[in-house]
Order: structure tokens, then sequence, then C-alpha cells
């Protein structure tokens, strides 16, 4: 029988009390062959598991959402025990962040204590309702959770990590040099945090708010609204910028602004903010990589300029919470993740049905799919999404009747990698543009009006000759009608989260009355 090498594992580490550039994590190791270790991100917003296996694949990775069919649910659903667990035998719990010393700061903050919750026991016993109550557990640091979810599905072997988020267990944003030992272990050290109650997140959840939508679920509304107004407030932002903004700014707060001009305030304020904390990481010299984690690298619109302060930009598409999951995890394999897709939660089996869809595309211009494994991550990347001709004034609407969402809205567009550069401007610095993370300005916006927002730019999502199901599709749509791409939007009932399964998808076929094919 062959042996399995032993591996030393990272199953903990603490930060330094030092709030300073030389803070560092210790990490501890444990030498043991870990055969599945199953990270979770769960109890507070978008709970989610991964799972990897000990030759460094992500066997699974996946939203509560999906599950349970409530947006952004807190709490882990059971249907996901099965299929992450499934012919695996789980050895080892890693949890994303450390419940006492968030504990501590919510105290601080005046929300008081969950008495509990103190415990990562405690909290996994909440979730995971008994099941895996015997295998070993480690908790880890919020914000280094977030840098290894990056920095070990990156392609880098050293890199500079910025993370920023709303708040983690005290930190708001942090700056990581990240790079592998000559034994292949990850390892991290803390360049410089900022700590609660100064955040970039909270100030843009907390105008989130003030615009009537869900914080922590809908900016992505808020980016998007920017475009259509002027940036009239910046001033007082910078000034609201230095309060604790946990408790939101209250409905109050420019009672006679028009929402767009606030949206385009927070948003250029976002920005500002952004880029002096990308100027700070790019001082410290460690690496021209940069890794860019928490919920903040999901401003779309904002990291059209990181390639002004990094060579090489890598953010991992799931870079919230999350995606957390994946980055607790990770930092218990410690080395370096067989990252090839978002493609990892749960099946649907069966080839990808190209003829289907473009037949369908032909006759009615619109069609959903629901193939493959489900994304992981906020975005639909062609398995569990609603396509279109993007071509043509009209589609916009008979898209946006059957999503029922604002108007002022575009839709993102899909296209074959060779052919992106030719329409559209697309930012420098990203070593991979298949996720929907930065906008490019679009060179043909009359000739594709749904996919183009009022400020000229698209969400791009370009895609490699990587044999997945969305490349064949768009090369034989090219083949048909020569445009190299379709509008992608994901496939979900108005308030619910992405379609998960078969059943899922004819729920959607009977409410709308559209095709998706399987
Ligand atoms: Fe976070």
């Amino acid at each position: 029988m062959d042996k399995e090498p032993i591996q030393s594992y990272c199953v903990g580490n603490t930060l330094s009390p030092q709030v300073a550039r030389t803070a560092q994590t210790r990490p501890v190791y444990i030498q043991m062959k870990l055969e599945h270790i199953l990270g979770i991100s769960a109890g507070y917003h978008d709970a989610a598991a991964t799972v990897i296996n000990s030759a460094g694949d992500i066997v699974y990775a996946g939203h509560s959402e999906r599950y349970s069919k409530r947006k952004n649910d807190a709490d882990l659903h059971k249907d996901m025990f099965w299929e992450f667990s499934r012919g695996r035998h789980i050895d080892h719990i890693a949890y994303y962040e450390t419940p006492w010393k968030k504990q501590l700061r919510q105290l601080y903050s005046g929300q008081g204590i969950e008495w509990s919750r103190i415990t990562t026991g405690q909290v996994l016993r909440e979730q995971l309702g008994g099941y895996f109550s015997s295998v070993p557990v480690s908790t880890h640091n919020h914000h280094r959770s977030h840098a290894a979810a990056g920095f070990q599905t990156s392609p880098f072997d050293r890199a500079t990590v910025v993370v920023i988020d709303a708040i983690g267990e005290w930190d708001c944003a942090t700056i990581w040099a990240a790079e592998y030992d000559p034994q292949g272990r990850a390892q991290y050290r803390l360049l410089w945090r900022q700590r609660y109650p100064h955040s970039i997140g909270l100030f843009y959840s907390a105008i989130t708010e003030r615009l009537g939508l869900r914080p922590l679920d809908e900016e992505y509304i808020v980016m998007g609204m920017a475009g259509w107004g002027e940036p009239a407030y910046v001033d007082t932002m910078q000034i609201l910028l230095q309060e604790n903004l946990h408790a939101g700014v209250g409905h109050m707060f420019l009672p006679t602004a028009k929402d767009a001009d606030i949206a385009a305030s927070a948003q250029a304020v976002a920005e500002q903010e952004i880029y002096k904390l990308m100027q700070r990481a790019q001082a410290f010299g460690f690496s021209t990589n940069l890794v860019y984690q928490g919920g903040v690298a999901l401003n779309c619109l904002a990291n059209r300029k990181l390639g002004q302060y990094f060579e090489k930009v890598w953010i991992m598409p799931c870079p919230g919470d999350a995606g957390s999951s994946l980055g607790a995890a990770a930092q218990v394999y410690g080395r370096k993740i067989r990252f090839t897709n978002a493609f990892l939660g749960t099946e649907i089996s069966g080839a990808y049905p190209v003829d289907a869809v473009i037949h369908s595309l032909l006759t009615d211009k619109i069609t959903g799919v629901a193939s493959g494994r489900a994304e992981f991550g906020p975005r639909a990347l062609g398995n569990r999404s609603l396509l279109a001709d993007p071509r043509g004034p009209d589609i916009k609407d008979r898209v946006n009747a059957i999503k029922q969402r604002q108007q002022f809205r575009p839709f993102a567009p899909v296209v074959l990698s060779e052919a992106a550069a030719e329409y559209f401007d697309i930012p420098p610095g990203f070593v991979d543009t298949s996720y929907m993370q930065v906008v490019g300005q679009c060179r043909y916006p009359t000739m594709f009006p749904a996919i183009t927002h009022i400020d000229g730019t698209s969400r791009i999502q370009t895609v490699s000759n990587d044999g997945s199901g969305i490349r064949r599709l768009l090369e034989a749509w090219y083949a048909r009608t020569g445009c190299p791409m379709l509008l992608n939007t994901s496939l979900n009932i108005r308030g619910e989260p992405m379609v998960n399964n078969r059943a899922d998808a004819d729920r959607f076929e009977q409410r709308y009355g559209v095709q998706v094919h399987s």
C-alpha cells in the first residue's frame, strides 16, 4: 500500500496585540494527514461551506442561501451537509473568525454580548446541529481568512494582500505580505490594519441603507445608481466618514438630495479611500502583485483603477465573507490551492445544452441555462444564467420584464476572451477577467445598449478557451451570428437567490414562461 506523505497543517494563528507595521501572525502547525478540511463561514450573513481535499482541490464550495431560498441566509442549511460530506471523511473543521473577539467588539460598540456565541464550539453546535461533533475544530482570524482565500487561490507565489470589508472581529481594512516558504507553506505578515469603527465598508453599507436598500446585500445597486448622479456631496461625506456608521446615517441624512447624487458621492468617496489604501499598500514595496479581498472588492467600478497601483491583480471570485469558508480551510491546508474556476457548488448533471440554448436564442432572443456545478460567489457565470442576444434596443426592457429590477441598472456581457479587446477597453492589471469583477468602456454602446451603463462602461466577463460549457456556447453563437458575446444575468426568481437545482429551474420556467435548458 502506498504511504501518503505526512504534511504539516496550520491549525490556527494569533495576531500580535501591536497595531504596528511589525505586527506578526504566528502560525501553529501540526504534523498529520488530513483527508478533507471543511471551512465554514456562518452565523452573521451569507453562510457558506468549502471542502478542500489532501491534494489541494476544492471539492465543494457553496452558499446556504441557494438551498434555503433565503437571500444571504446567515445560517448553514442541512441540505448542504449531505452534499459537502458525501463519501468524504471530514477530519478537520476550520471556522473563519474568532467569536470571542467579535463578541468583545460588539460589547464595545454597544450591541451587547451574545453569551451563547462566545466560543467556536457554541457557534458550530448552533450551525451544524450536532453533526460532525467529533471532528477537531480550529478558529481563525476574519481578515486572515479573507487574505488566505485570495492568496492561496491566486497564481502568485508572492503578493501584497489588501482586505477591505465592513468589519471582521476588530479590523476593517488590513494589508498583508504573503508568500510561500521553501516548503511551500503560505506565510502571512500583517503590515498594517485599520480598526473599528473606521470602515469603508460600513460607510458604503450605511449609504445603502439611507437609500432604502438592504445593507450588506444591495451595495451593488448603489454602485449602479452612481452613474446617474453627480458627486455633489463629497465634502459632506468625507466628514461623515470620520463617524461611527455602524448604526447607519439615518433617513434624515441629506433629506432633500437626489438618491443618484448620494450614490455618486458615496462612490466617489469610497474610491478615494480605496485608492489611498492601495497607495499605502504599494508603498510597502513588498510585491507588485496585488491580491484584493473583502466585500469592498466587489466594487467593480472602483476596481478599474487597481492597475495604476499594482502590475498584476487577482480577486478571488467570492471575495466576501462566504469566500472566507475557503480561506479558513486554506489556512489549515497551508499551501497553494488548485483553483481552476468558480463552478464548485450543486451539480445539475448532463452535457451543457449548447444546441438547445442556441436554438432558443435564435428563436426568442432570451433563454435560461442551468447546467453543471453552481457558481461560488455572487455572480452567475454561465451555469445558472439567464442569457440573451445583446444586440438591439429592446432587449434590456424584455430581460427587465423578467428580472423586474431597477431600470437604471445595465446587464453584463459575457464575451469570448480573444474578441474582448475589440469591443471593450479593458483596464490593465487583472490576471483573469472571467469573474465580472471590473468595468471597462464599451466601444460600441449604441450597438449594445442592454449591456452598456449610462457612463459607457460594461461589467465584463471574458471566457478563455477553457473547455467550459459557456465557452462552447459562445463559440457556437459566434459561428451562427458573428456576435462574440451574450447578455448574462443571474437566473433567479425575483426576491430569491440564484437557481440551484433542476426543481428551482422548473419553478422559474413556470413563473416566467422562459425555457431553462439543462
Ligand atoms: Fe469580511
